[in-house]
Formats: C-alpha cells, structure tokens, sequence
C-alpha cells in the first residue's frame, strides 16, 4: 500500500499554505508517480469549533498510524481568551507529546536570492546551511510541578526545567546521527554555568558523543550561542539544544534567513514497526492572524516541511533536493511573495501563485 500522510490544516494561514502543499503532493502522485494516502483532519481552534478540544482523541489516533502528519498553524485571536486546557497550542503539544516527537529538526538555510534582504549582511548569510535540533518533549514546557500557587499573601508561577539521562541521551543521539551525514560537527549548547540541568546535558551528550569521534563535538553556553548566531552563524553545522533555548535559538536563527515564511521544521520520534520514525511536519511560523485569509502567505515554509518529509520519512532524498531546487529556482527568478520583498517596485506574488510557481519548476526540473 502507498505510504499515508494525515494533513492537519489547522488555522489561520494554515489551510491556505496547506492548499499549495495539497498541489504538491498531486505533482509527486502525477508526473513522478510517487502516491500517498492522504487524509485530511482538525486540529488547533478549528478543532475546538467543531468538537469542544483542540484535538480530538479519533485524530490522535490517526496521527499515530499514519507514516507522517503534516501539519499547518494552529491559534489565533479568537481563541486568545480560551481556558489553558483547550486552547489551540494544547493540540500541537499533545501531538507532539504522545507521538513522542523528542527531536525537532530545524534547518535554517540562506537561499543565495535571499542573501540581501536577510536582516544581516550578505556574507554573513550567504550559502547559510545549518540545522538546530532541538529536544522537544520535556524540559521547562512540560517539567513538574508547575501551576500558579499561592504563596503567603501572593501567587507564584512555577515551571520545572528537568530532563532525565535518557532523554538527554536519545535526543543527542538523533543529532549525532544527523552529523554524521551532514559535516560532522556538532555544537551543544546549554547553561551549565548556573543551571544543573545544563551540567548534567553536557555530561551525557559528551559521553554520546564519545560514540561518534568523528563528529568535532564543542560546547557552549546558550546566551553566548545566541549572540554567537548572530554574529558569525556559519561558524555552526548541527546545534543540538534543550526544549526552551532551541525555542529561542531557532527563532534567533529564522531571522537569518530573511522570513519565518521561509522556515520548515521535522519532529522526530522513536521508529515504527515499519522502521520509519514517528513524524510531524510543520512550518515553523504560527497562524499569522495579521494576514489570514488574504492570500499574502508564503507557502515556502510548509512546501520545505514537505521536502523534509520526502527525505526523513519516505526515503525520497533526491525527490526532496528536487523539490528544494524548484524553491531555489523560483526565488532566483524574483518570485516573492509579500513577507520577502526588500526592494520597491517589486510586486508579490500570491500564496497560490507562488505555489503555482514551484509547480513550474518542478515541470521543468
Ligand atoms: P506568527 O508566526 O503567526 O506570525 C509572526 C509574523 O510573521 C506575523 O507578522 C506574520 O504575518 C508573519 N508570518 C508568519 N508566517 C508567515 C508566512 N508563511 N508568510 C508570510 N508572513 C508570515 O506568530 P505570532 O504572530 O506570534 O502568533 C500568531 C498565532 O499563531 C498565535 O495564536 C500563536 O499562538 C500561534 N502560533 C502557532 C504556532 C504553531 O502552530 N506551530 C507557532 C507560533 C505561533
Ligand atoms: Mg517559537
């Protein structure tokens, strides 16, 4: 039977970058033969409408059988006032919790068309290529105990960063693996100048590392990442990092790139009976409320998130780099959309245009 991708739209400009991944995927079906199963569910705001939880327990389920989920955005203002239990977030996290999605690939690569409008100077971000791995299910964002309690006359708000051994371990590992097929070199970076957490991190992953001595293993706070990111981002190659700062270092390296319009991401799990990993795609970018429903989103984040799925769960490397140079193209011929335009007189593209425009290049690959 053919491989199955369950697509979660989601919310705001979620559908409408969908709907250019939709177009894609038919691309795969018709001119290359390669053919999904695909199924389409709810998830975020759109699933609280229609079913009261942001993420009902049948698609869970389906999220669990399939070989990947693709996934849009999820939340909006509509939602903003929602009980903590319900609001859109909850049905990503649980997603991302149950699946047991521990290691998130986040690649920020610089296009060369894009070099100049980066918010850096072009020879910082030209031929950028690196990839951030963050851990992803535990740390700060689900560490207990944590709540708001009242304390004496006040209230405190309190989350827990705590990892155990094996998550350090496991999440190195995936990294490490990425290192050894990319350039070997890896950068760990956590705070274990003042936190435990940190110590024991760079602790495990040295003894992981260990087991790869071809991978050029350093270590770095990650304030110091932060700015090192900034200032000379082609020193790095993969960095791996904890649930909370990958958050912010991934965020930080977005930047780099010119548009979170532009950034895919992989969520990773343990592998199947079938020996493909657990997986969720997604654009990094949120619903961007701001200009949903106008046709000004990039679709470019989704469509990379769907060449990453092409590479880490179908074993279509080269269908992926195809698909990755079709981008390529498209931005060297000056296709833009909104988010991308530096210069005036330039005028941006659609969602759909732009999607139609990957088409083209791919009918011409
Ligand atoms: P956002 O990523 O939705 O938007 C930030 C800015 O980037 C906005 O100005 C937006 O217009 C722009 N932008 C984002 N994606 C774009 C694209 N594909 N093309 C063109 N421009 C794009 O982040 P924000 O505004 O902080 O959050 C909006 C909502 O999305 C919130 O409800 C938030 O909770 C949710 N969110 C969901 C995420 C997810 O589903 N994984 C991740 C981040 C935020
Ligand atoms: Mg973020």
């Amino acid at each position: 039977s053919n491989p199955s991708i369950l697509i979660l739209p989601g919310d705001g400009i979620g559908p409408e970058v969908m709907a250019e991944v939709r177009k894609i995927i038919g691309w795969f079906g018709d001119k290359r033969d390669i053919q999904f199963d695909v199924s389409e569910d709810l998830v975020g705001g759109s699933a609280y409408d229609a079913h009261g939880t942001p993420l009902h327990d049948d698609t869970m389920a389906k999220a669990q059988e399939v070989d990947a989920v693709l996934l849009g955005a999820v939340g909006g203002p509509k939602y903003d006032d929602l009980d903590f239990s319900v609001k859109p977030e909850r049905g990503l996290l649980r997603l991302r919790k149950e699946m047991d999605l521990y290691s998130n690939l986040r690649p920020a690569q610089c296009f060369d068309a894009l070099a100049d409008f980066s918010s850096l100077k072009t020879d910082v971000v030209a031929g950028l290529d690196i990839m951030i791995v963050r851990e992803l299910t535990s740390g700060v964002y689900f560490g207990e105990p944590r709540g708001i309690f009242e304390e004496g006359n006040e209230r405190v708000g309190i989350n827990t960063q705590r990892y155990t051994e094996s998550e350090i371990e496991r999440a190195a590992r995936s990294a490490f693996e990425l290192a050894m097929r990319r350039n070997k070199k890896l950068c760990s970076m956590e705070k274990a100048n003042v936190m435990e957490s940190g110590i024991l991190w760079r602790e495990v992953v040295t003894r992981v590392g260990a087991e790869y001595p071809e991978v050029e293993l350093s270590h770095m706070y990650a304030d110091n990442g932060a700015m090192q990111l900034v200032r000379w981002p082609k020193q790095f190659d993969v960095i791996l990092t904890d649930n909370l700062f990958g958050d912010l270092l991934s965020d930080c390296a977005a930047m780099l790139t010119g548009s979170l319009g532009m950034l895919p991401s992989a969520s990773l799990g343990a592998p199947m009976a079938n020996g493909r990993p657990k997986a969720l795609y997604e654009p990094v970018h949120g619903s961007a409320p701001d200009i949903a429903g106008q046709g000004k989103a990039n679709p470019i984040a989704c469509i990379l998130s769907f060449a990453m799925a092409l590479r880490y769960s179908f074993d279509q490397g080269a269908e992926a780099d195809r698909l990755e140079k079709a981008v390529e193209k498209v931005l060297a011929d000056g296709v833009r959309t909104a988010d991308l335009l530096g210069e005036e007189g330039v005028t941006p593209v659609s969602t759909s245009e732009m999607g139609d425009a990957v088409i083209g290049a791919l009918d011409a690959s």
